[in-house]
């Protein structure tokens, strides 16, 4: 028979005590991450449910850890809780140990010192439903279908423009007018390709084909491929390569990708720039330390200031209103996060932008 009084309150009951000792053990049983973070975003404490998702962050800088970036993040709630001692919450991209990216909703609360101060935040972090993230994905899906739209149409009538100039320059018989035409066409089948290859590798999770490749030949391919285009720009497209960085396994045709990002947001970075007379792209190929070797992309076109450099790997953003998708450098850090690579950027407006991709030697 089943005990009728099983469901009825008893306030008799013996309460759970929990020793301070037990409650280490219960905080890292708690379904959802918790972490501390002091002044300098430094993590301080995590429990096991967040180093389960995150690995051993202790001692961390969290936007370095979590987020693989060098600056704190936009609309970031720790900060927020130690600008107003209020408590905040938000939802966060989040790279977790082993590459994989999620969504969070993170909600934050004040440690208050003695006299009142914040000293440190505590942190709770649990994966957004995966309800909410169909939905998030549907709004996403119809952003970014208007954005590319507006990008391809743009290039659609590039590519109108070419014809129609190759059409009448055929009726003249003009042979450069043709060759004008043509050039025309080119550069937007360029630009097309370019836009449809991001796509692909935004909107599928694609798993990596590892091969067995020469990173020299890679910025060798990418060379050929930007070198008329730059001098087309009158811009100076330079390679270093330290031919003992040896062949290691990486997906070479995803690594293609990560280069012409890079070399191509470079170039339109000099184009951009009114100010300078004379500019350069440098593609440099050399050991990083004794186990990483790095591509690095120098250029000194317009630079980016902090709240722009805070953003670029967000999918979607760009400071190029039509003349961008977003995709660019988004498809970077994927590519580089699923290696397990890094990426170092440094940029200052007016002067240019150096970005580094480090991958492990293996
Ligand atoms: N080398 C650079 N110099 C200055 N700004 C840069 C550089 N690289 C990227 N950016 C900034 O980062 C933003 C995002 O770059 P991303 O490549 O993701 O998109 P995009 O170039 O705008 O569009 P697309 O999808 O066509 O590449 C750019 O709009 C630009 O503001
Ligand atoms: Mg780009």
């Amino acid at each position: 028979m089943p005990d009728k009084n099983r469901f009825t309150d008893n306030e008799s009951v013996t309460p759970v005590r929990i020793s301070v000792l037990n409650l280490d053990h219960v905080i890292d049983r708690l379904p959802c991450g918790i972490s501390i973070q002091d002044r300098d975003f430094r993590i301080r404490y995590v429990n096991q449910y967040f180093k389960n998702d995150f690995g051993e962050v202790t001692g961390k800088l969290c936007f370095r850890a979590l987020k693989n970036s060098d600056n704190i993040c936009r609309s970031c709630p720790v900060h927020a809780t130690f600008q107003d001692k209020r408590e905040h919450h938000s939802e966060q991209t989040f790279h977790f140990a082993g590459a994989k990216s999620c969504q969070m909703m993170i909600r934050t609360s004040p440690i208050l010192d003695d006299s009142g101060e914040v000293a440190s935040v505590i942190a709770m972090a649990t994966q957004v439903p995966h309800v909410k993230e169909g939905s998030k994905e549907l709004l996403t899906l119809g952003r970014s279908i208007a954005l590319v739209s507006h990008g391809i149409k743009n290039i659609l009538e590039g590519l109108q423009g070419g014809s129609y100039v190759i059409d009448e320059a055929l009726k003249d018989k003009d042979i450069e007018m043709v060759k004008k035409g043509w050039n025309l066409v080119n550069k937007n089948i360029f630009d097309i390709t370019d836009v449809v290859q991001n796509i692909l590798y935004s909107s599928k999770d694609r798993p990596l084909r590892y091969n067995f490749a020469s990173p020299g030949q890679l910025v060798k391919d990418a060379m050929v491929l930007f070198r008329e285009k730059a001098a087309g720009f009158n811009i100076k497209l330079r390679d270093t390569i330290n031919p003992t960085v040896p062949k290691v396994h990486l997906d070479a045709a995803s690594v293609c990708r990560v280069l012409n990002n890079l070399i191509w947001n470079a170039l339109e970075a000099c184009l951009a720039d009114k100010q300078k007379k004379d500019h350069y792209v440098d593609v440099k190929l050399d050991f990083y330390d004794e186990d990483h070797f790095m591509f690095e992309i120098t250029d000194n076109g317009i630079g980016m200031d902090q709240a722009t450099q805070s953003n670029i790997f967000e999918e979607f953003f760009s400071t190029k209103g039509g003349g961008g998708t977003g995709l660019g450098l988004s498809v970077v850090d994927k590519v580089v996060n699923k290696h397990g690579g890094k990426i170092e950027v440094r940029s200052t407006p007016k002067k240019g932008t150096q970005f580094k991709i480090i991958f492990k030697i293996k």
